[in-house]
């Protein structure tokens, strides 16, 4: 195989999109628009990824900070696709192999269909090799024209076709790969008289014909993969194709869903056999879920990681959290960011949590809130209990040794210590260390007035 490099095209604005973000930033099942065509360049074998980057530049070039097989060449003028690579070129100086080259709108291409084009280009010899699509509406697009043995000659644009050319049904995916001599010698040679006065990358296969050099069209299997997006309900469509796929390929590694429709997954997200997934839920990149889980309807889960045999229940918002075996939380429960419960660990309604390390077994069952608190295991923790993490100026740490029992409606003034086996009675404030073994009682005594009421009423 011949070294390969990849342009991918995105200086563009995205007019169509009606949005203050140029389209490529834009997200598609959870990953911005252009890492989708350069994701599947890389994994069709590229070593090199070369971004055009114009429009909102320092944002695009943002999005591969770190990545140390992308270079961002700057088209400052969006001239024309043509002029769009030949701005790449020096990013590629000495390069000699195979370029590939996509535009940054094409979320759906699929890696196998780029190691296929590839294949075909190289078996066939062609100076330039482009990836095609039979559309029942081909308008916009730029078609394919080919002479009377079929050999393809040249792309003519949708402002620049005429009547005839106009039915032509074959449109340009704007997917080419080209040997990158054919490709530094031939790119000066674009002009920009056609309608539109720009320089487009389509006229190499005309000069590749007028020097007796062949083009080849492989049209794409799956014409979806070649959608480019323009507008919101271009991006929508994409969006809901991507999840369909993500959605198909954990159903076929054994996780179930109740509707597939109303799943929302996003790439990059790990979840283990005979996990069943209910309807409504959204699960953001990034996230870990082990086998035997049950998720229930309308939870939304992002940046956890969460291990075997766990039960959320509905309504849960789980956010940047650890969760062990067997763990149980919600209905409507809120885990923010920092949360770590140990295995068999229950959170029940209403109970929201926020930089907080539960031991094992420990139970918080309803209505509670626990911030910036390390709780140890076997710990229960009472209806309505609240620490009191934040004095207005800081936040402070409530600690909670083993085995504690915190009874019903209390507060944890913090910083405060409550020592392992300790008692704390229902509706305590505390404000002072709990020695282990203590019973803590902070409410006044009861006073019965009797006969009180009636004597209220003559
Ligand atoms: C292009 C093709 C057309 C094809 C279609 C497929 C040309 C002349 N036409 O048309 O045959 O059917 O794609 O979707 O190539 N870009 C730049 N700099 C520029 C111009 C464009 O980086 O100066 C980028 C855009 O950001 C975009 C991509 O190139 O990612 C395609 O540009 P776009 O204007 O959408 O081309 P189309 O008119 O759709
Ligand atoms: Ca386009």
């Amino acid at each position: 195989m011949k070294p390969l490099a990849s342009i991918v095209l995105a200086a563009g604005k995205g007019t169509r999109m009606k949005s203050s973000t140029i389209k490529v930033l834009h997200s598609v099942a959870g990953l911005q628009m252009i890492s989708w065509p350069v994701a599947a360049a890389r994994e069709a074998g590229s070593d090199t990824v070369v971004v055009v980057v114009g429009h909102q530049a320092n944002a695009v070039q943002g999005v591969f900070r770190g990545a140390s097989d992308i270079r961002c060449a700057m088209q400052e003028e969006q001239l024309g696709t043509g002029h769009a690579v030949a701005c790449a070129l020096d990013a590629l100086t000495g390069f000699r192999g195979t370029v590939l080259i996509l535009c940054g709108d094409t979320p759906l291409l699929r890696p196998e269909t780029l190691k296929k084009m590839l294949a075909y280009h190289h078996d066939s010899g062609a100076a330039v090799t482009v990836l095609t699509a039979l559309m029942d509406d081909p308008y916009g697009y730029g078609r394919v024209v080919r002479d009377s043995s079929g050999m393809v000659c040249r792309i003519v644009e949708q402002k620049d076709a005429s009547i005839e050319e106009q039915e032509i049904r074959e449109i340009n995916s704007g997917i080419y790969c080209m040997d990158s001599l054919f490709l530094f010698d031939n790119i000066r040679a674009i002009g920009s008289n056609n309608a539109q006065g720009e320089y487009y990358l389509t006229d190499l296969l005309s000069i590749a014909v007028s020097k007796g050099l062949t083009c080849i069209a492989m049209p794409a299997s799956d014409p979806d993969e070649i959608m480019g997006v323009n507008d919101r309900v271009q991006l929508a469509e994409a969006d809901c194709l991507l999840r369909g796929r993500i959605n198909r390929e954990h159903m076929l590694n054994g996780v179930s869903m109740i509707d597939p429709l109303t799943t929302y997954i996003e790439h990059g997200v790990s979840i283990g056999a005979d996990t069943v997934i209910h309807p409504g839920c959204r699960i953001c990149a990034g996230t870990v879920i082990g086998s035997g889980c049950e998720i229930e309807q309308n939870v939304i889960i992002s940046g956890c990681r969460i291990g075997n045999d766990c039960h959320i229940k509905a309504s849960s918002v789980l956010e940047q959290s650890e969760l062990g075996e067997d763990v149980a939380i919600g209905p409507m429960a809120h885990l923010r960011p920092g949360t770590v419960l140990s295995n068999k660990v229950k959170i029940g309604n209403f109970v929201e949590t926020k930089k907080v390390i539960m031991g094992e077994g420990s139970k918080a069952s309803h209505l509670t809130y626990l911030g910036d608190a390390e709780i140890g295991s076997g710990v229960n923790i009472g209806c309505g209990t609240i620490t009191c993490n934040y004095d207005g100026v800081n936040k402070h740490r409530t600690i909670i040794g083993d085995n504690v029992f915190i009874g019903s409606d209390v507060q944890l003034v913090a910083p405060v210590n409550v020592g392992s086996n300790s008692l704390v009675a229902a509706g305590t404030t505390v404000t002072v260390d709990v020695p282990p073994d203590s019973l803590a009682l902070s409410r006044v005594p009861q006073l019965n007035k009797v006969g009180w009421k009636l004597k209220k009423k003559s």
